[in-house]
């Protein structure tokens, strides 16, 4: 049995998912169900509230960090689910997977060079780029049946221009949900490596990829010019708000490169929760995790029936991996003030607008489905009777 909700209810919080203010903000009203941000509904792992229980009764929080037991327990637990060999000292800890993504633009590209990212891609890469003073230059990736794919011609036209310094991939990807296979991943590193183009992997939804598929790291591909964010326990273990990020290179040179960067801002200093919370995560967390991954599948398959067979016109994409599904609503016919009144006003869902991830029509949405099985079948079958009542 999975526990979907917490044992202690009505404690408060500040989550932004049902933030009124933002709510409001967004879609023009704050009586929605929230499925817009990657963030888990379930508790977490007990193991990992029992660490910080510990913590907290300690009452000291003197400065402590232990990163080799932390980078030990994340390598330990790659070779075990994905077969992936890292080395722990090949690691550099930085306080989440966006600060390390803002710090590997700074380090290895100047003001105004390209990085390139394959839309529709998780919106913040774009702000991280534009907001370092760098050129965020698209690829968009290929639709072909019901999949995506890498759009290689266009890939490497735009690496040829000689304008393009690095590529900032999401793998898996969000929101369109593929987990890139081994040889796509090796086509896309033969491009970079004959145009010299860095390659950053974001990596954080790395274990929940789903049966059928498998997940490839960047850093099992034995491309020098790279960097992979192992990404945080941020996704798999629900601990957004105290997660550390970590970086992974088998290049010495790039590794020593960033660890000067992270030391002069002073981003080495960890939290004693994400130290404490992320040992217990990648030691003791396994039990519930696969729990969780199998819960997911389970929400996930319950969607894509559900939609096959109550509203086909909503063309729903499988996600192979990540908790998010992708929908294009464009069967529906309506105008993108219609669709969005639909949404938030009738069937009263808080679902992330296409458009945040660039180059996409104001018909499609995303959906996080990390949340109880009942939850989502009630949500869905609201959208189903709001359109049917619709106009
Ligand atoms: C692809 C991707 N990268 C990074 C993040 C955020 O990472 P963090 O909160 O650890 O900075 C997310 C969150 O949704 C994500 O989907």
């Amino acid at each position: 049995m999975f526990q979907t909700t917490p044992s202690h209810q009505g404690i408060s919080d500040k989550f932004i998912k049902h933030d009124s203010k933002m709510l409001k903000q967004i879609y023009g009203s704050d009586q929605l169900t929230p499925y817009w941000i990657a963030d888990m509904d379930f508790p977490i792992a007990s193991p990992i509230s029992q660490a910080m229980q510990q913590l907290v009764n300690r009452e000291q929080y003197s400065y402590e960090f232990d990163s080799q037991t932390v980078f030990k327990a994340i390598a330990h637990w790659n070779q075990q689910r994905h077969q992936l060999d890292l080395n722990p000292n090949h690691f550099v800890q930085v306080p989440g997977v966006l600060s390390a993504i803002a710090l590997l633009i700074r380090d290895f590209t100047q003001e105004g060079d390209g990085v390139l990212i394959q839309t529709p891609v998780y919106h913040q890469f774009r702000r991280l780029i534009e907001s370092a003073g760098r050129k965020a230059v698209t690829s968009p990736l290929k639709l072909e049946g019901d999949r995506y794919l890498f759009d290689y011609q266009d890939f490497e036209q735009q690496l040829s221009s000689g304008k393009v310094r690095m590529v900032l991939l999401c793998n898996p990807h969000n929101p369109v949900g593929r987990v890139w296979t081994k040889q796509e991943l090796q086509q896309l590193v033969t491009i970079a490596k004959k145009y010299q183009v860095m390659i950053i992997s974001d990596e954080v939804h790395a274990d929940i990829v789903f049966e059928g598929a498998r997940f490839t790291s960047m850093a099992s591909l034995n491309y020098d010019n790279s960097l992979t964010i192992i990404g945080s326990p941020a996704k798999n273990f629900g601990l957004n708000s105290i997660a550390n990020g970590y970086i992974y290179s088998d290049n010495q040179a790039l590794r020593e490169k960033i660890k000067a960067s992270s030391v002069s801002m002073s981003l080495d200093h960890g939290n004693a929760f994400s130290l404490y919370a992320t040992i217990a995560a990648y030691q003791h967390g396994k039990e519930w995790f696969e729990k969780f991954l199998a819960y997911t599948q389970e929400v996930r398959n319950w969607i894509m029936a559900f939609m096959a067979k109550e509203l086909p016109q909503v063309k729903a994409f499988l996600p192979e991996g990540t908790n998010q599904i992708w929908f294009d609503l464009s069967g529906l016919n309506l105008a993108p003030e219609q669709l969005k009144e639909l949404l938030s006003q009738h069937a009263k869902l808080a679902l992330t607008p296409g458009t945040w991830f660039g180059e996409i029509n104001e018909n499609y949405y995303r959906m996080n489905f990390a949340s109880p099985l009942e939850k989502v079948q009630a949500s869905l079958q609201q959208l189903k009777t709001s359109i049917s009542q619709y106009r």
